[in-house]
């Protein structure tokens, strides 16, 4: 088989076998696929879609990159995945939750993907945790702990792991065959007994039209549970940042906090909202409320939060970082409040440039391979509908440079709209699939 073949069929509209598409994503996995054949792969499945048939055949090859998980453990194996947002920290705080009431969780993450962030990323951003975990390894912590935040390895997705970096860096990202395939074979190829998948609906999200989003959110269920893997969905806003912060440790910090029980807001709502559906669907709960009430109580009884603790420990970083982490998180050398230009309401923001704002900081990759910045990124970001006056803080920029916070806050100026009249804030949640 050739490469340029499957991506000349692809180009022209009529899609690929299964045969060709194993015959791809192997050679993804072993190098014989080049990165520019990658990238062209990558834009004419954008461009023309791989059909249904196509879909599932790509998932599937992806997944058969590499080897599948099978585990033998107390309780259910579960994981959650997102399609990708901003200050979207979410996995941070539902994987050691979901562990704190009786499930496993070996979340097979990504990093950045085009202006959204990624779970492996901010987990970096703590001092010595490793996401590249070998498989004994990954094994022994999620067996031990309950939860482990790990990369895609040579051995486990292979594919997506290639496919991903070449994505991020091609504008291949919004695609839902791409994003179907990409989600599904990590998830599939971990052994999951069950998923609830999150997806993200607005400016700030892969998906900014409704009829989109709930496209994907079928073609993600009804890929998974034909593969045998329980899973739900749920459509929940991304038109503004999840968390009120966008950048690594910034979002750690936020996801640390809601642990710890010091705040609540959208994280613990939408980890609460999210957690329920695993919990049932795991079979630990008998209704979605109950198993919500689960997750919430596992976040202000510690529980979650230590064994977030654990998990952090076991993959590297500090022993204590639940108990210290306003000292161990890396800090910007710059930081600049914004203040509101007018008085009025907070109406809309431009939620792909609150994630690309993050980008220019240097807290995401413009070119495969870029270093990142962990300390970089926006604080403090007042929520939409807020009541505002003029002078009043309306974010905080923390830049390595002061040209990079003059450029960003520009960028901002323009994303944040403040209007006269109060607009009406979107829901949390849309919908709930499966
Ligand atoms: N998360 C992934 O793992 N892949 C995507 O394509 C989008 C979000």
């Amino acid at each position: 088989m050739d490469a340029r073949a499957i991506i000349t069929s692809i180009r022209e509209g009529q899609g690929a076998s299964q045969e060709q598409l194993q015959w791809f994503a192997n050679g993804l996995a072993s190098g014989a696929v080049t990165d520019a054949q990658a990238g062209a792969f990558a834009m004419a499945v954008l461009l023309r879609g791989l059909g249904d048939e196509g879909r599932t055949a790509l998932t599937r090859a992806m997944c058969n990159s590499g080897k599948t998980l099978q585990w033998s453990l107390g309780g259910p194996v579960i994981d959650k995945h997102s399609t990708g947002g901003i200050g979207d920290c979410l996995s941070l705080v539902l994987a050691p939750a979901l562990a704190a009431c009786g499930a496993y969780v070996p979340m097979i993450s990504g990093r950045g993907l085009g202006h959204t962030g990624g779970t492996l990323d901010k987990l970096e951003a703590i001092p010595g945790v490793s996401v590249e975990l070998g498989e004994d390894q990954f094994r022994h912590v999620v067996s031990e702990i309950g939860c482990a935040i790990v990369a895609a390895t040579d051995q486990i997705a292979p594919a997506d792991r290639r496919l991903y970096a070449v994505r991020d860096v091609t504008a291949t990202v919004e695609s839902m065959d791409l994003i179907t395939a990409s989600i599904l074979s990590k998830k599939l190829a971990a052994g999951l007994d069950g998923l609830v998948l999150d997806v993200k609906l607005g400016s700030g999200a892969l998906m900014k039209d409704p009829v989109q989003a709930l496209a994907l959110a079928n073609s993600l269920v009804d890929t998974a549970n034909a593969a045998g893997c329980r899973t739900s969905a749920v459509i929940s806003d991304m038109n503004q940042p999840l968390a009120p912060a966008v950048g690594n440790a910034l979002e750690v910090a936020a996801a640390i906090r809601v642990l710890t029980g010091e705040t609540k807001g959208t994280l613990a709502q939408l980890a609460a909202a999210l957690g329920g559906v695993a919990l049932c669907n795991a079979g630990l709960c008998s209704e979605v409320e109950k198993g919500a009430a689960q997750i919430l109580a596992s976040l202000s009884d510690g529980r979650a939060a230590e064994t977030f603790g654990q998990m952090v420990s076991a993959q590297g970083g500090p022993v204590n970082f639940v108990e210290s982490w306003g000292s161990l998180l890396p800090e910007a050398p710059v930081i600049r409040e914004v203040a509101c230009e007018k008085s009025g309401y907070v109406c809309a923001m431009d939620g792909a440039v609150l994630g690309q704002a993050g980008i220019e900081l240097g807290g995401g990759r413009k070119r495969d391979g870029d270093i990142i910045d962990p300390a970089v990124g926006l604080s403090e970001i007042t929520p939409l509908g807020a009541k505002v006056s003029e002078g009043q803080p309306l974010l905080r920029i923390h830049a390595n440079r002061v040209e990079h916070a003059d450029h960003v806050e520009a960028m901002l100026r323009e994303a944040i709209e403040i209007g006269g009249t109060a607009e009406p804030v979107p829901p949390l949640l849309y919908d709930r699939i499966g």
